[in-house]
Order: structure tokens, then C-alpha cells, then sequence
């Protein structure tokens, strides 16, 4: 994970420009953050352990003008978190910031001992600094030092690089891992992620696979792994930098779910007609999908909960069947997909390793690929044949909101759209089921007003050491992402299950001391069957707190212990509703528990490791 940014221009602008980033990237990494800048007497460099505040402290009345420089924030893989195993690693006049795993560094790091080099950290990334400054010994420039390096390093990684010895120079390399350029005016950046740079430019160019950046201030190449130029477009990003300030709210997360209204109407926007009753997604045509017989959608952590729901509605409204799978296991269980198959994968950040292997294996056997990510030009975006992007904006917090809901309109609309392709669908049963999302962000506006009952009800609840949470149906997967919201936010210990399983094992939990959230939206089938699921915890004495639609409240005074009354919604809808209160119970229980909201502990928000 990690996030690294480079800079090189003015030079009284570069602590500034390295501060700003890396508090847009500290949602990569948080366990120690540093930076280095080249100065008229040289390499300085500050780091720090822990968040990007006890580096700031550190920086406090230090004047540092120069130019370029380098920042990072660390999410720790090799060595422990600690001021020593910070970045920038140096070798001599070689300065180096790296996100990424340097998978055979363990010989490298013998074969550069023998050599006299010695170590001072226990990462990994310090073997990319002694053999960069290797080369450059041997009187080789520092673009080709760092070809030369990276020939023989063998993992994936964004790296970028400075050297005394060629102080007008920033090179950049990326293997797999997502690095940015950007130009701004005489000046030019480097970063993991486009937010990064926002404030200064919005100008900037993705760069592919075994590219290798080389900045000067007016100017940059890119070059192959051999050295031969290579040419890259220029986008203009239309993101507003405000999307990523907290605009007031004490927490990206609690913004963050507050934004969904105009989350899922970017989302939707453009690709519903409802005149002429159709659905319209870029790059899928009937016929591109006309021999598909079956679907496989694969995501990790709230992407996968996407998938669960996308299934329900895919199968409703298409009959195709489909099937789930956890990206980290669909790769190494041989999975059984052709070229019949369509694999779906879903990432928010477009840059999750388990998600974009197993994109990379479905591709191997021929499926056909799309994938659903917020992020333009991700890894996994460029990897597969078709993208659908959710318009969800920029998402900081670590725990996933707005494009968990944005996730399930593009697979509301993708469904909608396989229906009408396979003549499925009556034409006003189409209408309708298009009527009813676009009346989704204001049904989700409704829903949002339920903030300070949630707030009060969190204040009730906070100190119980677990929960469980129950659902069936489209909101048996929102039960399970209620129960992973809570658990990461709050570090309470929380199960989500199948309410229909309660009786195979997991009611024997339940007493005084178990809260039970039940998502019961009033709907055809499971409504009635999930009122029996109820019974069976009260009677066991377990706290319930319903989640139940407006209207069917009355049913159960008396003897569920708190609700939380939703708006009616059509079924597909339910669960675009239904998750939003729970992600504002885990906000606000993790408020009354302190945790660090936005960054809790051990997680972040890019996981680029398997
Ligand atoms: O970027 P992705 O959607 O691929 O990320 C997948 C998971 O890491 C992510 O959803 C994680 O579970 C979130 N922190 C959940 O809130």
C-alpha cells in the first residue's frame, strides 16, 4: 500500500506540495511518514513513526526550500512500524520513497552486503536505494542506474528517486502498482493517486506498467524498461479538490455517507432513458453479451458485499446464473470459466491485488471481463475489457460508503440492462424498475435524516463487545456489511448472518448481552419468515434493533427493544436504503468509542499486498 509523491520546481513551494500530498494519501498508510528534500547543502530528510501529525510536528519552525523532493506515508510489509523503517530510504547520494514488495530483496540484500553496503532499516525498499546507488558508482546516470536497478528486482512496485549527483532530476518507475505524473506550471509531480495532486494541477498523465518517468522542471519523458521514449496522453480531471476536504463534517467517513444522494445521480446519470425505457452503459452492447451463459463476480471486503447484492438482481432480472466468489480465492481454485463466462470485478480503488489477479486469471481462461471501479485509469480498469465507473467521487475514508451504494446502481442498471438484452422484461415492468432508481437519491436523502435517531441509538449501544446482524435476501449481504462497517470502525466484534442459518449454530450466542441488528424491509417474500427469525432471538432474550419499513412498525411494539424505521421501497432498492443507517450506526458507535474513524487501526484503504 503506501503513498509516495515527487515533486520538482519551485523551490519554496516544496514542503508545501509534499504536505498536502501525503495528507491526501495518508489513507494508503499511516504507520510512518517522512520526507526529503534537496536543498543547496544537500539531502535533508525528516521522518517520523505513526501518522502524518508527528511528522508535521517534527517540521514545525524547520525551513526547507529545495527542489525536487519526495514524500511518503508507509503502510508497513517488511520491518515494524518505526522512525527507522520509515521512508525515504537513502544510499549515499541516492534517495528513494517505494510503495510496493520487492519480492527476492532477501538475496539482493545478501549479495549487496558482501559488496559493503550497509543496512539501517529492515525494509525492503532500502535494497532499491543500495542498488541504484550502485550503479550510479559504476558512472551510470541516474535514469540508467535506475533501469539497470530494476532489471533485477523482482515484486511490484511505484517507486521514486533522487540523487545528488543530478539534482535538476526526479525518475519514477511503476510495476503494477498505480503512480501518477502531473503537470503543473514549471513544475512537475509525481503521486500514487490523483487526489494528491489536486490542489496544484489537474493535468496529469496515468502512467503504464514499466513505465519510467524522468521530470525536470519544464519538462518530462517517459520511457520503456529499455529506455526507448514512449508517449502517454494528457487528461484533465475534473474533480473538484473540495470533494476531498472534510467540508465541515468531523469525519470523511460520516461526508462520505452523507454524499450518496449525488453519488449514486452521478452514478446514474446519463444512463437512463426512461422515454424510450432503456439502459445505456458504455462499451456493453447486446451482442457483446449475447453469448454469455454465465456470470462470475468477484470483489474483497464491502466490493464483495457488492457482488452478493448484484447477484440477487442479476439473476432476478436476467435469469443468467451467477455465481460469487472472494477475489483472494476465485485465482487459486483453478475456477471454471470460459469464454461464455462474464467475470465481474468489483474495486472501488481499481487497485486491490487480490481482485485484479483474479481479473488477471479470468482473462488467462478467456472470460470476458468488466469491471466496476470509482477509480479512472486504475489497475483494474485498464485490465479489463469493459469498465463501468461508479461516479462516486473520491473516497477518503477508509471504510467504503458512497461507492459500496454507487457499486450496487451500476449493478442495478447492468441487470436492468441484461433483462431488456435477453427479453426478460415486460416493457412497463422495465418502466418501472427505471422510475424506481431514479427516485433513489431522494429516497436516500429521507434516509440520511435518520442521523442524530441513529447518533442516540449508537449512545445506547456502544459498550456491548459484540453484534450480530441478520438479513435475508438482497439484504443478507447488507447484513454482512453492517457487521464488517462496525468491526472496522468501532473494533467491536460483530457477525452478520443469514437470519434463516441463526438456528444451524449461531443462536446459541444469543442472550442478555447480544445485541441483534435485524434488516427486515418490508417485502413479497422474506418479510414474514424474518418476523419468526425475530421471535427466536427475543425469546432467547437477545437485544433486538430493527431496521424495518415505514408502516410496519406497529406490529412489533412491545417486544422488539428499538427501531429504525426506513422508507418502502420496491425490493431491488431495499438494499441501497437499508445500508445506510447501518454505516451510520458503526460511524457513530465508533464515535463514542473514540477509534480513529477514517484511519483505523491495522487498515488502508488501497490493499496492494495478497
Ligand atoms: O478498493 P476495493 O473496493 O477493491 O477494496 C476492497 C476492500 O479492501 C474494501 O472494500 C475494504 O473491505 C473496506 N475497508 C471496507 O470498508
Amino acid at each position: 500500500m503506501c503513498g509516495i509523491i515527487a515533486y520538482i520546481g519551485k523551490p519554496d513551494k516544496t514542503l508545501h506540495v509534499l504536505i498536502e500530498g501525503l495528507k491526501r494519501l495518508e489513507y494508503r498508510g499511516y504507520d510512518s511518514a517522512g520526507i526529503a528534500v534537496l536543498g543547496s547543502s544537500g539531502i535533508r530528510i525528516v521522518k517520523s513513526e505513526g501518522k502524518l501529525l508527528n511528522l508535521l510536528s517534527r517540521l514545525e519552525g524547520v525551513s526547507l526550500n529545495g527542489s525536487p523532493g519526495l514524500g511518503h506515508t508507509r503502510w508497513a510489509t517488511h520491518g515494524v512500524p518505526s522512525e527507522r523503517n520509515a521512508h525515504p530510504h537513502v544510499s549515499g547520494k541516492t534517495v528513494v520513497v517505494h510503495n510496493g514488495i520487492i519480492e527476492n530483496y532477501q538475496e539482493l540484500k545478501d549479495e549487496l552486503r558482501r559488496k559493503g553496503y550497509r543496512f539501517n532499516s529492515d525494509t525492503d525498499t532500502e535494497v532499491i536505494a543500495h542498488l541504484i546507488e550502485d550503479f550510479s558508482l559504476k558512472g551510470f546516470s541516474l535514469e540508467e542506474s535506475v533501469r539497470e536497478a530494476f532489471k533485477l528486482l523482482e515484486g511490484t512496485y511505484a517507486v521514486a528517486v533522487i540523487s545528488e549527483r543530478e539534482p535538476n532530476k526526479v525518475v519514477g518507475i511503476r510495476k503494477f502498482l498505480p503512480l501518477i505524473l502531473a503537470i503543473g506550471d514549471g513544475e512537475v509531480f509525481l503521486a500514487s493517486d490523483i487526489p494528491a495532486v489536486l490542489p496544484f494541477t489537474r493535468n496529469v498523465v496515468l502512467l503504464e506498467d514499466g513505465d519510467i518517468a524522468i521530470l525536470e522542471k519544464n519538462r518530462f519523458r517517459i520511457t520503456d524498461p529499455e529506455g526507448r521514449e514512449v508517449k502517454r496522453d494528457v487528461f484533465s480531471i475534473d474533480w473538484d479538490p473540495i470533494t476531498v476536504e472534510k467540508g465541515g463534517y468531523k469525519h470523511f467517513m460520516l461526508k462520505e455517507i452523507h454524499e450518496q444522494p449525488q453519488a449514486v445521480l452521478d452514478t446514474i446519470r446519463g444512463r437512463v432513458f426512461l422515454e424510450e425505457g432503456r439502459v445505456f452503459l458504455k462499451g456493453i452492447e447486446d451482442s457483446w453479451v449475447a453469448d454469455v451463459n454465465r456470470i462470475v463476480a468477484v470483489g474483497c471486503g464491502t466490493s464483495y458485499h457488492a457482488c452478493l447484492v448484484g447477484r440477487y438482481m442479476i439473476e432476478k432480472l436476467s435469469r443468467i446464473p451467477v455465481d460469487v466468489d472472494l477475489a483472494s480465492e476465485f485465482r487459486y481454485r483453478e475456477p471454471v470459466v470460459d469464454e461464455k463466462t462474464l467475470v465481474i470485478a468489483v474495486s472501488q480503488s481499481g487497485e486491490t491485488a487480490d481482485t485484479s489477479y483474479a481479473l488477471l486469471e479470468a482473462k488467462r481462461r478467456g472470460a470476458k471481463t468488466l469491471a466496476i471501479t470509482n477509480v479512472f485509469g486504475s489497475k483494474i480498469a485498464r485490465e479489463s475489457d469493459v469498465v463501468v465507473y461508479t461516479h462516486a467521487g473520491p473516497e477518503i475514508g477508509v471504510a467504503s460508503t458512497k461507492s459500496f451504494t454507487a457499486q450496487l446502481v451500476v449493478f442495478y442498471l447492468l441487470s436492468l440492462f441484461l433483462g431488456i438484452s435477453r427479453n426478460r422484461l415486460t416493457d412497463a415492468y422495465s418502466l418501472q424498475l427505471i422510475k424506481d432508481i431514479l427516485a433513489l437519491p431522494q429516497l436516500l436523502q429521507h434516509v440520511l435524516r435518520l442521523d442524530s435517531e441513529i447518533s442516540a441509538l449508537a449512545g445506547e449501544f456502544y459498550k456491548y463487545k459484540n453484534f450480530i446482524y441478520l438479513g435475508r435476501g438482497l439484504n443478507y449481504p447488507i447484513a454482512l456489511e453492517g457487521a464488517l462497517k462496525l468491526k472496522e470502525v468501532s473494533y467491536i466484534h460483530a457477525e452478520g448472518y443469514a437470519a434463516g442459518e441463526m438456528k444451524h449454530g449461531p443462536i446459541a450466542l444469543i442472550d442478555e448481552k447480544m445485541p441483534v441488528v435485524v434488516v427486515a424491509p418490508q417485502d413479497e417474500l422474506l418479510y414474514r419468515k424474518l418476523v419468526g427469525n425475530i421471535q427466536e432471538v427475543k425469546t432467547r432474550k437477545g437485544r433486538v434493533i430493527l431496521l424495518t419499513s415505514k408502516g410496519s412498525v406497529n406490529e412489533f411494539y412491545g417486544w422488539v427493544d428499538r427501531f429504525v424505521e426506513i422508507p418502502k421501497t420496491p425490493y431491488l432498492i431495499s438494499p441501497l436504503i437499508s445500508v445506510v443507517p447501518l454505516q451510520l450506526l458503526a460511524y457513530y458507535i465508533a464515535s463514542y468509542r473514540g477509534t480513529d474513524i477514517d484511519q483505523p487501526r491495522n487498515l488502508a484503504k488501497v490493499v496492494t499486498v495478497e
